[in-house]
């Protein structure tokens, strides 16, 4: 009762997890595009009242003229639409997520013995604090940087990112060490919203309500952070599906993997913000297809050994290692339901898992989840010895 009760709990929060994501990265897509099309304004009056840009556009049936001031209108539009709860409620869902899925089972999903022996707690408390960590680093560089050195503070935060996912990849499993540098992504997002584009807009209204004319200064520190969360858009998206791929997470190199897809996510995001002022380069896509097939090819399995294998044998390791879990009743404690609803109990049940087998425990060591029943390197041969025979049934 319970575990179904915490699958509803992951469902809905997931769920809106989404459907705000959706939102806020589709406002993210929609005012960069808008941004980067504007062309000068064709009335006069139009540019003798401060608009530095228009944009005309059809939608839905309807016409649609959007202009943008250098600074702000001579008065106080009422009402005026902010875009800041879905960055909120992103973020809030994400980190209950994060709790749910992750930190409520941090000793299988977050540990993995075979790569450090740390406590549960020790694994949360790390992701706790390296959250606002991520986020003071990167706030203090584009502070010091100020808002012209774009491509310095780019590297900076390739080389940190990089280095966070290095770091992590000798304490986590690699399915949370993923997790944790989407989460430290999206919570620079999150808190740039908060902390930084908010504040700014605030300063440009209350100036308005004061009856000064604002600093344009506010209004461009605002747009410098919202374009980095562009960028940030698809290599955090591609983290938050990342685990349903172990090919990616359950690699040897897993946070090379990693460094190498957020870097083809942000250059492909690069090609659409071309593109919206008018330079299509078409090299940014095409070198992004070939540079994820030749990351496809560097990391595909190797061909496994010519390992011997008895059918009794895969029968037993299968046992041992995996149904402990994957049975309609488990022996493991803290498991009520076989995973995902995944047995391996009978040798019918083995033969029809092979290639899921293949995929979590012989090209990658995902399974057995942090290795809890301590599966041997000969074993994942033997069984993949077999799968490579044609799972034959005996
Ligand atoms: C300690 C418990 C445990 C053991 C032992 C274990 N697993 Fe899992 N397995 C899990 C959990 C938990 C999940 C769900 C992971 C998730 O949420 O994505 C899972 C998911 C899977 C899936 C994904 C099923 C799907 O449809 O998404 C496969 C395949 C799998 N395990 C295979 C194995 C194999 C093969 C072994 C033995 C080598 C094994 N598991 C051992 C706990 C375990």
């Amino acid at each position: 009762m319970e575990a179904y009760a915490g699958e509803w709990l992951q469902l809905v929060i997931r769920w809106v997890h989404l459907i705000t994501g959706i939102a806020w990265i589709g406002a993210s897509f929609y005012f960069v595009f808008l941004d980067l099309s504007l062309l000068p304004p064709q009335r006069k009056e139009d540019a003798d009242a401060g608009v530095s840009g228009e944009l005309w556009a059809i939608h839905g049936g309807g016409f649609y003229h959007a202009q943008k001031y250098k600074v702000a209108p001579a008065t106080l539009p009422d009402p005026l639409h902010w875009f800041k709860w879905e960055a909120y409620w992103t973020w809030l869902s994400g980190f209950a997520l994060m709790v749910v899925m992750y930190y409520a089972h941090a000793g299988t999903y977050m540990v993995d013995r075979s790569v450090a022996d740390i406590a549960p707690w020790q694994a949360v408390a790390l992701s706790v604090a390296l959250l606002p960590a991520g986020w003071i680093f990167y706030d203090q560089l584009c502070r010091r940087l100020g808002l012209a050195r774009e491509r310095v503070l780019a590297a900076a935060m390739i080389v940190f990112f990089a280095a966070v996912a290095w770091g992590l990849s000798h304490v986590y499993s690699g399915r949370a060490m993923y997790i944790q540098v989407g989460a430290m992504i999206g919570t620079i997002m999150a808190w740039n919203v908060f902390f930084v584009i908010m504040p700014a807009q605030r300063k440009l209204v209350e100036a308005k309500l004061d009856g000064m004319s604002p600093a344009a200064v506010h209004g461009l520190r605002g747009k410098q952070r919202s374009v980095h969360n562009n960028y940030f858009t698809l290599p955090v998206l591609f983290v938050m599906i990342s685990g349903h791929y172990p090919l990616t997470f359950g690699h040897r190199h897993a946070w090379l993997v990693l460094v190498a897809i957020l870097l083809i996510a942000a250059f492909v995001r690069h090609f659409f913000n071309l593109r919206h002022v008018g330079r299509t380069v078409w090299a940014i896509p095409i070198g992004a297809a070939v540079a994820t097939l030749l990351l496809a090819v560097a990391i595909a399995p190797e061909p496994p050994k010519a390992a011997v294998w008895t059918f009794a044998e895969v029968e037993r390791i299968v046992a041992i290692r995996c149904a402990t879990c994957h049975a309609a009743r488990p022996a493991q404690a803290g498991f009520n339901d076989p995973p995902k609803g995944f047995v391996l109990d009978t040798p019918a049940a083995i033969v029809a898992g092979a290639q899921k087998i293949h995929e979590q425990a012989v090209a990658s060591r995902v399974m057995p989840i942090g290795n809890l029943t301590g599966m041997t390197d000969a074993e994942r041969a033997t069984l993949g010895a077999w799968i490579a025979a044609g799972a034959p049934p005996q």
